[in-house]
């Protein structure tokens, strides 16, 4: 897939999820139909999904909503991509996972991934998004900007 491609399929899902939650403020609904439209919508996500912050537990995600084989249940802040994000609080695209430092392989086919942080309307981390593909290098900055524009306009407003 290109990159206008690309750009015109997070365009129609973000209209698509938008339209769906139109109303809706449950959490683990509003992460679930997001998970569920954009691995829809991108046939070449392996896993697409939510850690969200455990109020529990102080520096730890536990796995939310998600669509693809069984990921691993929780994951310390600093750890792995996902908590690479959780602790920077930057975005993380990982062109090759088997490259970076203290990867979590939830599932041995997974060769690339972005994960985004997500916050709520008082700028708090909630979760972060994790999407993992089987592909090498599948994520760039159009992934990125998109993605980030989503978790926004669904979880921030
Ligand atoms: N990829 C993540 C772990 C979660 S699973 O891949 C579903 C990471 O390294 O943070």
């Amino acid at each position: 897939m290109d990159n206008a491609a690309k750009a015109q399929t997070y365009q129609r899902v973000t209209k698509e999820i938008l339209s769906v939650l139109a109303g809706e403020d449950n959490l683990t609904a509003r992460m679930a139909s997001v998970s569920c439209l954009l691995a829809g919508a991108f046939p070449h996500f392996y896993w697409t999904g939510f850690y969200v912050v455990d109020p529990t537990r102080k520096n730890e995600l536990v796995v939310g909503p998600y669509q693809g084989t069984l990921g691993c249940l929780r994951i310390p802040f600093g750890t792995g991509v996902c908590g690479a994000a959780a602790a920077s609080l930057e975005t993380q695209i990982v062109e090759d996972v088997h490259a970076f430092p203290e990867h979590i392989a939830c599932d041995v086919n997974t060769n690339s991934e972005i994960v985004v942080p997500v916050y709520d309307g008082s700028n708090r981390l909630i979760a972060v998004l994790d999407i993992d593909a089987t592909e090498h290098g599948l994520f760039n900055e159009v992934d990125k900007t998109h993605l980030e524009a989503l978790m926004k306009a669904v979880f921030s407003n």
